[in-house]
């Protein structure tokens, strides 16, 4: 594998083309597994791990791989990232009252290590419980029935911003407690925070230092009302549970905020959007879900792994340590492509194959170990009711045209696609 190919998976745009990055990484599991990849611009470098049993081994070790904010969290910046968020926390720094400075030093679950970790999870986990996300599911049908409906007799639509990007963006205002007008509010602010990479998504510093404050005047005024009335949210649940005999600190309350906003839509949104995709481009796999819809749940499990919405997470070495053949030293960055350990020739026969009753190990989207997707089982109730609801109706729904992905070697997102159906 030469260095170009390397140097590739720091580059947003080479994962526009997924069939030239799914080579790069079969490449990379047959021959180098736990490869160190350089950057350009003044990147440090990192190793990428492309094999399943690697990513989970790392991802159940927060001891020695970590994935603190104040070691860089986890995800790698693209050089342009890396000069943007430095701009902005230039501006912060001067800024008093819009919150910028607030929301850019506060850490989430997301990035942090055990034990703080742990305490900050425990916060929302009663949001997540399986009796209460069952509880979920009339509504789940109901609202996506609702947007299945809006959509009917048109024979087509842009499929993003009319199906994919609705159900989620509902649900997760919902779980939230927030007014569903304000779902609009929650889209934007999701699509600015990982954009930054996309130039048709990306902003000027003026106008995200607008949206900064703008997210954190929100922030804070749910704070205050659910602290004066608490609800059984997720807002009610972090603000007024107690760490150590304190309530959580305002910087990490935005921090935990925008992650929920951000990891709530964005991947469920994705999911389901690449998963109409891969079954337009397999009709003979749509059809079996089509001929006997008890299929759907399981399929579900496949067309996650197939998306794998969440391209990699980063960790950072703590100390000296090895992984394979390699020498990982302390402070060294690594990247776990799910992207990769869903393709893992040795986990599954014919991984490149989309197979809806095809039997094998858990995927790794959504993470494995301590951090293990949160939302899992929200996601995979999400994509289950709008499959089962959607091809019910529009059995032939078929992808028309370009599918615009957005430009990014974190998220696996689909901005715009046109779909055609007949019903
Ligand atoms: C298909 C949809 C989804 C995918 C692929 C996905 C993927 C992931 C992944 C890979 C992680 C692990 C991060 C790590 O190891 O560093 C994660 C964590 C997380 N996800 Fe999801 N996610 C999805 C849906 C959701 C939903 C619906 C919610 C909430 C409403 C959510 C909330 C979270 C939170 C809060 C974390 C942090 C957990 C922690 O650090 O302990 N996700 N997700």
């Amino acid at each position: 594998m030469n260095d170009q190919a390397r140097l590739a998976l720091s580059e947003p745009e080479t994962f526009l083309d997924q069939e030239a990055v799914h080579q790069i990484f079969t490449e990379l599991r047959r021959d180098d597994p736990v490869a160190w990849c350089p950057e350009t611009d003044g990147g440090l470098g990192f190793w990428s791990i492309t094999k399943y049993d690697d990513i989970q081994a790392i991802s159940k070790n927060p001891k020695v791989f970590s994935s603190d904010r104040l070691l860089g969290g986890i995800t790698l910046e693209s050089a342009e990232m890396r000069r943007r968020r430095q701009n902005l926390e230039n501006a912060s720094k001067d800024e008093v009252s819009g919150g910028g400075s607030i929301i850019t030093s506060g850490s989430s679950m997301i990035m942090m290590d055990p034990p703080t970790h742990t305490q900050h999870r425990r916060m929302v986990a009663p949001g997540f419980t399986p009796g209460r996300l069952n509880a979920l599911i009339p509504e789940i049908r109901t609202r996506c029935v609702e947007i299945l409906e809006n959509i009917a007799g048109r024979g087509e639509c842009e499929f993003v911003s009319a199906v994919a990007a609705e159900l989620p963006i509902q649900m997760l205002a919902e779980l939230l407690g927030v007014e569903q007008e304000d779902r609009k509010k929650l889209f934007e602010w999701s699509n600015i925070m990982i954009g930054g990479d996309d130039p048709d998504m990306r902003i000027g510093r003026d106008e995200v230092m607008a949206v900064f404050g703008e997210l954190f005047q929100y922030s804070v005024a749910l704070r205050t009302s659910r602290q004066e009335n608490p609800g059984d949210d997720l807002i009610s649940m972090l603000v007024n549970t107690e760490m150590n005999g304190e309530p959580m600190e305002l910087a990490d309350y935005v921090s935990a905020f925008i992650l929920l906003v951000v990891a709530g839509n964005e991947t469920t949104r994705n999911s389901i959007s690449g998963g109409i995709l891969a079954l337009s481009q397999h009709p003979e796999e749509r059809q079996k879900l089509i001929d006997d819809p008890s299929l759907i749940p399981d399929a579900i499990d496949e067309i996650i792994r197939w998306v794998a919405p969440v391209v990699y997470m980063r960790r950072t070495a703590l100390e000296d340590t090895k992984v394979g053949e390699k020498i990982i030293k302390k402070g060294d960055r690594l990247a776990l492509w799910y992207m990769s350990g869903n393709r893992d020739e040795d986990k599954w026969d014919d991984p490149f194959s989309f197979n809806v009753t095809r039997n094998g190990p858990r995927h790794l989207s959504f993470g494995y170990g301590q951090h293990l997707c949160i939302g899992w089982r929200l996601a995979e109730i999400q994509l289950t009711v709008c499959l089962e609801e959607l091809l019910k109706r529009f059995p032939d729904i078929t992808v028309t045209g370009e599918v615009a992905r957005m430009r990014s070697n974190f998220l696996n997102s689909i901005k715009r696609m046109q779909v055609r159906y007949s019903g």
